[in-house]
């Protein structure tokens, strides 16, 4: 099997991008054409960013879970789709074939729907790294139940909100999950969660770690109970829902600059379309290559470059269930030799983590299957990118640096293995059907080169969000409305003289610590809970590992006279209401916040005294007292 849209060359390249941008519904109509459908598009593209709406393929009709399995079974039933290995590495790893993974989403799929799941039901998932995770994510697009999976890490707070956001009568959990030396208790996470969330009408937790769990009788269902049902009632196959192209696929939850996280909602058709476009393209697949990402299925990563856009071009896709470190740092390269990986995409964060171990876990490994690597959710340091290139890459494998987000559903900006230069620390060129622009704080778009501005996307792509769950007004304001008729992505950027890319981190209050989005404002809420905090001021700062770090400045009153204890706690808050990623790494008590008189807090302030620059402030006239910036400088020293 080969794909009629791979693109082979620079030339293929700027013909396809130039091609896409003046005839976009011809373009992507060709793209569409190698995908399975039950009936075809009456229309391309229907598009307007003032509402906004977006639709793509209007009046096809499609199951995902067919382009994801039932056509790669008739032609390469054996084949692997998803190799697992898990956290212990003495644990025998699995590999699912295309064939067997069709016929655990099938009985998956009759699972949910005899617990009561039907199509349009929003469907949460919390799991490890298991195969059950892909399993169920598939099972739930198989009968047009909405996923929405949440991230192991999140706390049992930050769950209720989303099931309540999403008014998720169903969940999808584990007893536990195994990360590296820990055990995370995700049913009694979750059991946490459901005091605040009533109208969960369905548990179904499987086995992975044997922790003790509560089953409450006529909501907690085991897994292998209920697959042991499917069986004996003799139900193999599960005909797919026939779904709308325009139909939501699942809900991610991510932080934006204000408030709660918001529901990134994708759709069926376009997204499917895009994610498997990018996967092929940006990493240069060939079939039989083995893909693996190292990013965790509750994150967009995970969904479109583990499961999604791997399995919609038939690859095969490699799961890892532990942490890079663990039992030591070579674990990577251990997998990378162990399954003669061809192809790694990771986080920066994970790289500068690595690095600081030094050459000695590389030794012994045979990184030589590799073709190429990737690296997302962060910019990358030069440092880290000369470190991959020599040390993973023996300077033979292009770097794909693949800018994106959860809203974009897909790469958007990076360079294309073997096809587009990678240029150290800058994404470089947008993705046919991309069209980015620079624009000023006036929201004038920039022309010329270089040039540098806030970045926007100017006309949509398949897989751009289409709304944020049961809020559609949010979704205009935060990204339609602060540059008229472009989606604004808050990310600033530089553009060079040949028009590459370069994403130089969010102009938002969004931050990005090991690459995952923490809004300051939801970190600061949270820390507020706390009995004693009077008001709190939360900034990033450069981390040599995570990218940035969360510094938090703290009015308190009443303070232990051992200050670390009051610090332990709040991070014992922050832990609780959020979950463990959103830990301040610093904290200062302080006894008042730099304001200006109308009020709001001057970041920019505390930034430069979070980032250890303590002389120049700049113009400080507009404070309305001064000398309390003196005082948190001097404090920090
Ligand atoms: C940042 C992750 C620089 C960016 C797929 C974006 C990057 C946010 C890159 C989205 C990159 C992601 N270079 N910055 N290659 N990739 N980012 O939603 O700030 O978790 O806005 O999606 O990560 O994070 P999200």
């Amino acid at each position: 099997m080969s794909y009629s849209y791979q693109i082979n060359s620079k030339e293929q390249y700027d013909a396809a991008y130039q091609r896409s941008v003046e005839a976009p519904e011809a373009f992507w109509a060709e793209v569409a054409h190698n995908f399975q459908w039950r009936r075809k598009w009456d229309k391309v593209l229907d598009w307007n960013f003032a509402e906004p709406h977006v639709a793509w393929f209007a009046g096809a009709k499609l199951n995902i879970t067919e382009n994801c399995l039932d056509r790669h079974v008739a032609e390469n039933p054996n084949r692997p789709a998803i190799i697992w290995e898990p956290n212990d590495p003495e644990e025998h790893h699995r590999v699912l074939t295309y064939k067997n993974l069709y016929d655990k989403v099938c009985q998956f799929a009759h699972v949910l729907k005899n617990n009561g799941v039907k199509r349009g039901d929003r469907v949460c998932i919390y799991m490890g790294m298991i195969p059950e995770l892909a399993i169920a994510v598939l099972a739930c697009a198989r009968i047009g139940a909405i996923h929405s999976v949440i991230f192991g890490g999140f706390s049992a707070q930050s769950i209720a909100d989303r099931l309540q956001d999403a008014r998720a009568e169903y969940i999808v959990t584990c007893d536990g999950a195994f990360r590296g030396t820990k055990d995370i208790p995700l049913k009694s996470v979750i059991d946490d969660a459901l005091i605040a969330c009533p109208f969960v009408k369905r548990v179904i937790v499987c086995t992975r770690t044997r922790t003790p769990v509560s089953m409450i009788k006529g909501r907690d269902v085991w897994l292998e109970d209920e697959l042991k049902k499917v069986e004996t009632l003799g139900l193999t196959d599960c005909p797919a829902e026939e779904m709308d192209a325009e139909d939501p696929l699942f809900i991610l939850y991510t932080s934006g600059s204000t408030g709660k996280p918001k529901g990134v909602v994708h759709s069926c058709a376009g997204y499917m379309v895009y994610t498997a476009y990018s996967f092929v393209n940006v990493f240069n697949y060939q079939p039989g290559d083995i893909h693996f990402c190292t990013a965790d299925i509750g994150w967009i990563t995970g969904h479109s470059y583990i499961v999604y856009g791997p399995l919609a071009a038939g690859a095969t896709t490699l799961m890892f269930e532990g942490v890079p470190t663990w039992p030591d740092a070579s674990r990577f390269w251990q997998i990378v030799e162990k399954y003669k990986v061809n192809i790694l995409y990771t986080a920066p964060t994970a790289i500068r983590s690595l690095m600081g171990f030094g050459l000695q876990p590389l030794q012994g490994y045979d990184l030589s299957s590799l073709k190429v690597l990737g690296t997302v959710g962060e910019p990358i340091n030069e440092e880290a990118w000369n470190w991959y290139n020599e040390n993973i890459g023996k300077g033979n494998c292009p770097i794909v640096d693949t800018w994106w987000q959860t809203e974009t559903g897909g790469m958007l900006i990076s360079n294309m293995a073997n096809i587009t230069p990678g240029i150290p620390a800058w994404a470089t060129l947008p993705l046919p059907g991309v069209q980015p622009v620079l624009v000023d704080e006036h929201g004038t778009e920039i022309e010329g080169n270089p040039a540098a501005g806030n970045l926007c996307i100017k006309a949509p792509w398949p897989a751009i969000l289409r709304t944020t769950y049961g809020d559609h007004e949010r979704c205009r304001k935060t990204y339609f409305s602060t540059y008229p008729g472009m989606y604004f992505t808050g990310d600033g950027a530089m553009r060079d003289a040949q028009g590459n890319y370069r994403i130089t981190g969010r102009v938002d209050d969004v931050l990005n610590v090991s690459g995952h989005r923490i809004g300051t404002a939801e970190v600061e809420n949270a820390i507020n809970m706390h009995a004693g905090v009077v008001e709190s001021a939360v900034v990033g700062f450069p981390h040599d590992i995570k990218g940035q770090g969360i510094y938090a400045f703290i009015i308190f009153q009443g303070l232990h006279e051992d200050e670390n204890l009051t610090r332990q706690d709040i991070l014992q808050t922050v832990s609780r209401i959020i979950g463990p990623i959103a830990k301040p790494d610093k904290i200062q008590f302080v006894t008042g916040l730099p304001k200006t008189r109308s009020g709001k807090i001057m970041r920019r302030i505390l930034r430069k005294i979070a980032e250890g620059e303590t002389s120049n402030f700049g113009d400080t006239t507009t404070l309305l007292d001064p000398a309390v910036v003196e005082e948190i400088a001097v404090g920090k020293l």
